[in-house]
């Protein structure tokens, strides 16, 4: 008998596959050195999409796709892409530009410190 309050044991993925971590504020998510000037790094453990459009200047989005929830999987030509079913998001707004996805990728902001990208 379950008391009340009492939580349910966590699911647990069989066969070794390994879930992403979630999106953690104050947590390192990448490093700087990733992240080419004019492009991008998709960091599927932090489930983040980090982009610098101008030196120095670091945006950060979900990596999930608004359109079915996809990790996006490339940052290239100023777009950040899901290649599941062709979703392409503005690398500076994360606003969608083509595609099935009506929606932004959701923003974050981030600080740097040295070369650690850390989720404010
Ligand atoms: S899940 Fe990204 S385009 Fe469909």
């Amino acid at each position: 008998m379950r008391v009340r309050g009492e939580q349910a044991a966590p699911v647990r993925y069989g066969g070794g596959r390994r879930e992403p971590q979630e999106v953690r504020r104050g947590h390192v998510v990448g490093q700087t050195t990733d992240v080419p000037e004019g492009g991008g790094a998709v960091f599927s453990h932090s489930k983040l999409v980090v982009t610098q459009p101008e030196k120095g200047e670091y945006k950060a989005f979900s990596a999930a796709c608004t359109h079915g929830g996809c990790t996006v999987q490339e940052v290239e030509d100023e777009l950040i892409r899901c290649l599941c079913h062709g979703s392409e998001f503005d690398y500076v707004s994360g606003d969608p530009v083509a595609g099935p996805a009506k929606d932004p990728l959701e923003s974050f902001t981030v600080s740097i410190d040295g070369t650690d990208i850390i989720l404010d």
